[in-house]
């Protein structure tokens, strides 16, 4: 078996792992390519977790286009969470629409509003989630585990990608034929809501054109908090 068939055997395992002795659990996918890498193994092989997808009201139509890729593929439908109306209608009539380009406390506002409550309501009830973040997307995933307690959500978090390259993910999915959002092949790498995300130039570190305008040590949308901390990104030079 070679290294990346490997590493494939051993994410079906952490899944099938998951399956078994953790359910009720959920999968956390943003649509991008890394989730539709789980999306796949989960699918096809029928396990009972559950895919879900945050959908804050400022995606790209592209990534939107990737639940209809879903449920042609797989005959799924992703659940879809939205965020409470009032919040929004709230937000925008005090600060604006997009409000987040003002400062980093509009910002994280936003994503509050926009992610990490309705990611709230979507965990309730559930033993473990799943994400697709790897150890090497950004500094302040360098210590990511496969398996962790997240404390703020009082469950346990599976990150079975974790040790995987970003040449893995394409790999696993040119060899199976996996769906992926368009933008991909245009220069976005890591894609988030479409006001706060560009493509890079090639070079740029993959996470550069996420909230780009901000300093890198202010880059977290509240999704994923260690130790019941945010991590903050380390100034990098
Ligand atoms: S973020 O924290 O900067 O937004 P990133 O885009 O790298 O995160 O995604 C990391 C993981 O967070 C994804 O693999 C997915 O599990 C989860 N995630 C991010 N955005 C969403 C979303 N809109 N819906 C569901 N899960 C998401
Ligand atoms: Fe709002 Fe941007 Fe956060 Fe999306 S990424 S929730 S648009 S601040």
């Amino acid at each position: 078996m070679n290294a990346f068939d490997a590493l494939v055997a051993t994410t079906r395992d952490t899944l099938n792992r998951i399956a078994s002795d953790f359910t009720p659990a959920v999968f956390a996918s943003s649509l991008a390519a890394e989730d539709m890498v789980l999306t796949d193994m989960i699918l096809r092989a029928g396990l009972p977790i559950g895919v879900f997808s945050l959908e804050t009201g400022r995606l790209h139509r592209e990534t939107l286009g990737v639940l209809d890729r879903i449920r042609e593929t797989y005959g799924y439908e992703v659940r879809l969470y939205k965020p409470e109306q009032a919040a929004v209608d709230a937000y925008v009539r005090g600060h604006g629409l997009n409000a987040f380009y003002d400062s980093v406390d509009m910002r994280k506002e936003c994503c509050r509003i926009r992610k990490v409550e309705p990611l709230k309501r979507a965990l309730a009830g559930n033993k473990a989630w799943v994400t697709g973040q790897r150890r090497a997307q950004s500094t302040t995933r360098a210590t990511l585990q496969v398996q962790e307690n997240d404390e703020a959500h009082g469950m346990v978090k599976f990150n079975p990608l974790a040790d995987w390259s970003e040449q893995d993910v394409w790999h696993y999915i040119r060899s199976n034929d996996v769906p992926y959002n368009p933008l991909h092949d245009k220069g976005y790498p890591s894609i988030g809501c479409e006001p706060c995300t560009r493509a890079i130039q090639p070079g740029e570190d993959i996470r550069a054109g996420r909230w780009w305008w901000e300093n890198p040590d202010t880059k977290e949308c509240g999704l994923h908090v260690v130790d019941g901390k945010l991590v903050r990104i380390k100034s990098v030079a």
